[in-house]
């Protein structure tokens, strides 16, 4: 059922993306993402499913659209859990930088974690490695389980950090070993879907980031036969409760590729705002067209789809 629904998910990142690009470079990330989640939220509700969203852009109270809760679809189709990020890299939008995209991952009701908006720490690799690894583990083992996976020395491997003060024994570590660290600003989502995407030359993505980002990469993993483990670092009491209200009953637990997608059938979608290194940014053609660079993922023999759309622009005026 879901699988007939690939292209309108693909529209519906689309549409986020296209809303974004006026705001490239302006200094302004809440215009942007209000932009972004407005097209979305349409596009979600014109859809041919009876959907809830378990990750979104914040609590009821919080967020005027997309909150964790909503219902979206026109109600008469499958039911679904979304998780959803319209502008995955509110600063590289804002700032004019490289790498932000619209994304959204769906699965059955009742599949997808509901993981709460607090760091997490994560380690995601390919389809090679996947099993091979282990959260729990010091970080040397698995850069030695991964380089063997790979069929690759230490010094061959490239590994994915993103570029924060926190990650300062990770990157000594990574380095120590011999492998090549690959500093990233912002956007850990298409990092970590790029090490199941082996023309990236990635081979493993390590550190701490949004526990929310993890949930939508780990569908595009699920699909593409990769592999993400995290544990979520609640920072306070009030952070571990709501843990706890979310379903999470134990919020220190490591959590497995499998806790984070309950289901063998899920889906990923994500569109280019800015160019990034999965996916380029929308470009303007023939003065009034846009084009659009997205990828999709659903497991199948051919689980990954690049996608070219052209659009329309309506002029006014
Ligand atoms: P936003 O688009 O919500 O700003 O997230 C961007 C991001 O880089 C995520 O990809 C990453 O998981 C998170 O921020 C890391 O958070 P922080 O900027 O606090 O280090």
């Amino acid at each position: 059922m879901m699988k007939q629904l690939l292209l309108d998910f693909v529209g519906v990142t689309e549409a986020a993306a296209l809303a974004s690009v006026p705001w490239i470079g302006r200094g302004k990330k809440l215009e942007a993402d209000g932009d972004a989640t407005a097209a979305m939220r349409r596009k979600l509700n014109q859809m041919q499913m009876d959907a809830v969203i378990v990750i979104g852009e914040g609590e009821l109270d919080e967020a005027p659209m997309l909150h964790i809760g909503e219902r979206v679809g026109a109600g008469n189709g499958p039911a679904l859990d979304i998780a959803v990020d319209p502008l995955e890299g509110t600063n590289l939008v804002m700032k004019g930088q490289g790498n932000s995209i619209a994304v959204i991952a769906a699965a059955p009701r009742g599949c997808l974690l509901h993981a709460p908006d607090m760091y997490m720490e994560k380690l995601a690799v390919g389809p090679k490695a996947a099993g091979k690894i282990d959260i729990t583990a010091p970080l040397l083992d698995n850069l030695h389980a991964v380089a063997k996976a790979n069929g690759k020395r230490i010094d061959e491997l490239t590994v994915m950090v993103q570029e924060r003060e926190r990650h300062a024994q990770i990157i000594q570590t990574i380095q120590q070993a011999g492998a090549r660290v690959q500093l990233f600003g912002d956007g850990d989502v298409s990092y970590t879907v790029a090490t199941a995407i082996e023309h990236t030359g990635i081979d493993m993505l390590v550190g701490i980031g949004g526990a929310p980002e993890a949930v939508v990469s780990a569908a595009a993993l699920h699909s593409l036969g990769g592999e993400i483990q995290g544990r979520l670092l609640p920072s306070n009491q009030e952070e571990y409760d709501r843990c706890l209200k979310m379903g999470i009953a134990d919020p220190l637990k490591p959590l497995r590729q499998h806790d984070f997608i309950r289901s063998h059938e899920c889906l990923f979608a994500a569109t280019g705002i800015t160019d990034g290194l999965l996916l380029q940014g929308v470009r303007l053609y023939e003065q009034n067209k846009q084009i659009t660079h997205s990828l999709v993922t659903y497991k199948s023999d051919t689980p990954l789809h690049f996608i070219e759309s052209v659009h329309e622009q309506r002029l006014t005026g």
